[in-house]
């Protein structure tokens, strides 16, 4: 029996060992699920022995635990470094869940779940190829580690150290992840570029208390209009960033790349349609895929002060703030970009008031070479499973552990993602497409074996990310 056809009869158990895991409110953002947490990297680690791995050790952080499993029964055959996270993004708002998030369903060929697909349903796809490599032959065709944490969605802040004091235990050919979109249904992708990220407070203190709006107002500072001041000149009206130096380092993009984004199915109409939105707005100068995937852009994730609850209050707050993002592509450096966001930041906030910057997370964006032996053997192996060649894309979500790998370990990133678009990542009624699910276990159980066979050690490495 071949893998792929282990991995068609097993289907069932898949997708009932998938429910399993996703059932597990492994939320690492929130203190009070710290055990559930690691009830989940206990779930994955029994799941990697399970599936065949002669050593499985789970590493304590100082939050949360790091699962780690390898099989190296294949000598001389290359190793594969396969990475995922286990944790997930908190539920709310609950009341929108049409089937309560840790209670997965399946509807209409979709199995709905926090985590289904960011990033449960992805990682283990690779676990179960290669379970039904070791089940169907005996053997895999390349040594497997596993590397799967439970702090992505909260900057994988324990990770790059890990990496950088366990560089013999990690050593490998390739990495593989999955934990990103394909352009769409009918078209799969392999992603070979991520935006980076920096991401801020700003905090901005007006008086020593609340103050009543009658009484003192007119005769002082209002931080929350201080907050919408310093706010409305980060961008100007077109849509640029306004931060001095802050595009000094983008990477141009080349017209080659320009043109291969113009060859793909995508519609603005249909697009903009989808997300419900009156009109595109953005960078000028740049199609949307463009202004997505290769240029960087800064936007407001929240803000908040004062009275927002029902009714009136009739208030000056004492303090307002706001959290911001800035997505970062190639080769700017989120250091040197907080910098700069800062000094902005502190150069036009009103005198009145008392601004602070914290930084919150950073991390590296990420380009690769699509001719690299690896995403080539990727490129084959979805193309088997799926029944189509894969495209090339970028994303514009941040994945920064995989700039950390081409630095650290300086290997070639595979990201054959097999989420779609609509699947509600960190929103309510997040899924998984069971057909991406099903044909995701096929094309890992061949990304193995391509992997193995046709993807030379001595290949020279595709980094280009400085
Ligand atoms: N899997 C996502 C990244 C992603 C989303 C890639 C959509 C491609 C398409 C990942 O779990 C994530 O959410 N990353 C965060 C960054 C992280 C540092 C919190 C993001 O992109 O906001
Ligand atoms: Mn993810
Ligand atoms: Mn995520």
């Amino acid at each position: 029996m071949s893998a792929a056809e282990y991995v068609r009869q097993n289907r069932d158990r898949y997708l009932d060992e998938l429910k399993d895991v996703l059932r597990i409110p492994s939320v690492s953002t929130d203190p009070k699920r710290a055990g559930e947490v690691r009830r989940a990297a206990e779930w994955v680690r029994n799941r990697l022995t399970r599936a065949g791995c002669t050593k499985t050790t789970i590493y304590e952080t100082a939050r949360h635990p790091i699962v780690y499993g390898e099989w190296l029964g294949a000598p001389g055959r290359p190793t594969i470094l396969v990475y995922g996270h286990y944790d997930v993004q908190p539920e709310d708002p609950v009341e929108l869940w049409a089937t309560p998030a840790f209670t997965p369903t399946v509807r209409d060929g979709r199995l709905y779940a926090r985590g289904a697909c960011d990033d449960k349903g992805q990682f283990i796809i690779h676990v179960n190829a290669f379970e039904a490599h070791l089940a169907a032959s005996g053997t895999c065709p390349v040594n497997v580690k596993f590397l799967i944490e439970g702090e992505e969605e909260i900057g994988s802040p324990n990770l790059e150290p890990f990496i950088s004091s366990h560089k013999p235990l990690l050593a490998c050919d390739a990495v593989v992840v999955s934990d990103t979109a394909m352009f769409d249904k009918k078209t799969p992708s392999i992603v070979h570029g991520l935006r980076g990220l920096s991401y801020i407070q700003v905090d901005v203190r007006g008086t020593a208390r609340d103050l009543h709006s009658g009484t003192f107002g007119g005769a002082v500072i209002n931080p929350a209009f201080a907050l919408a001041h310093i706010i409305a000149q980060l961008k100007d009206a077109r849509g640029k960033v306004r931060i001095p130096g802050f595009y000094d380092r983008v990477r141009k993009l080349g017209t080659r790349e320009r043109r291969a984004f113009q060859k793909l199915p995508h519609s603005d109409a249909t697009f903009r349609k989808s997300i419900g939105a009156k009109v595109l707005f953005g960078e000028p100068g740049f199609t949307t895929l463009e202004r997505i995937w290769a240029r960087p852009t800064l936007e407001v994730n929240g803000i908040w002060g004062g009275f927002t609850g029902e009714g009136a209050k009739t208030v000056i707050p004492a303090e307002a703030h706001a959290k911001i993002s800035m997505r970062l592509v190639p080769d700017q450096r989120p250091k040197e970009i907080v910098a700069k966001a800062t000094a902005f930041i502190k150069k036009i906030a009103p005198k009145s008031v008392d601004v602070t910057v914290q930084h919150i997370h950073s991390g590296d964006g990420w380009l690769a070479e699509t001719d690299h032996a690896a995403l080539q053997a990727a490129s084959r192996a979805v193309k088997k499973a799926f029944g189509k060649t894969p495209v090339f894309t970028r994303e514009g979500g941040s994945i920064p552990v995989v700039a950390t790998f081409d630095r650290v370990l300086r290997v070639p990133s595979v990201l054959m993602g097999i989420g779609l678009h609509d699947d509600n990542l960190h929103a309510p009624n997040e899924k998984i497409d069971l057909d991406n699910f099903f044909n995701g276990n096929e094309a890992a159980a061949y990304l193995m074996e391509e992997l193995g066979s046709g993807f030379s050690k001595k290949s020279p490495d595709s980094r280009r990310n400085s």
